[in-house]
């Protein structure tokens, strides 16, 4: 690996975010139009160039659905135009695993998955759902592929990181917060994300960027030394 400047970590290697919640007043993320439009011209200034934000479905907190991410994404479009801005933004979701998602699954409704593929998942922080069997297998059956969001920041994995050997072998891939690299949440995140990179379980990262005060700590990501360990790993942030 050679010497990169800041910006040609982003540029090179996660110009394409896959993960944010950036549709304002979704979910927990963006609370207006107004702050997106701040969010998406700092982060352009960091040099990312495009986005696949995924706002939570979850149906216990944020009863959200294709349709109505789809609006909220059209609205978007329509406010970011007409302050004369375009950016290249598209969206999934970030699917909590619940007997809902297994229920949409199997009723072939509409999954918004990243690049039409890959299945973003999150769990509870304690215990890895029961469900986890079920949807690898209801996804398969629908050609999508698994993508577990921060598995880094679950409590289950910190005690237990060798149970992400065994979900790989099932077919799931992993993506790393990029805040995890640095002291944003806890230190056993950051130890986890370190050892992923280490252990080659790095697929893809994502920004999972909330809110304009995350923004500064992901300005420390690009001198991270395991940041850029990941420079010259496939990930998926590449060719989507
Ligand atoms: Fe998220």
């Amino acid at each position: 690996m050679g010497w990169w400047s800041k910006e040609a970590v982003i540029t090179e290697c996660f110009e394409t975010d896959l993960h944010s919640h950036l549709l304002p007043g979704l979910d927990d993320g963006a609370k207006t139009a107004e702050e997106t439009l701040s969010i998406l011209r700092t982060m352009r200034d960091m040099g990312f160039k495009k986005w696949i934000t995924t706002p939570h479905i979850f149906n216990d907190y944020y009863r959200n659905d294709a349709e109505g991410i789809k609006n909220a994404l059209a609205a978007l479009k329509t406010f970011l135009a007409s302050k004369g801005e375009s950016f290249d933004i598209s969206a999934a979701a970030e699917y909590y695993l619940d007997e809902h998602l297994i229920q949409l699954l199997q009723d072939d409704k509409e999954i918004l998955a990243i690049a039409g593929r890959f299945l973003l998942f999150e769990t509870n922080l304690f215990s890895i759902s029961p469900f986890v069997n079920n949807m690898i297998f209801e996804a398969g059956k629908r050609s999508l592929i698994p993508i577990m969001a921060h598995p880094e920041r679950y409590d289950y994995i910190v005690s237990n990181k060798e149970l992400l050997f065994s979900l790989r072998e099932k077919g799931v891939l992993f993506q790393v917060n990029l805040l995890s690299f640095v002291d944003y949440y806890a230190v056993s995140a950051k130890k986890i994300a370190r050892w992923m990179v280490d252990n080659d379980l790095v697929d893809s990262v994502g920004t999972d960027l909330h809110n304009p005060r995350q923004l500064l700590a992901l300005q420390e990501i690009m001198s991270d030394r395991y940041v850029r360990k990941l420079i010259d790993r496939p990930l998926l942030n590449l060719n989507l």
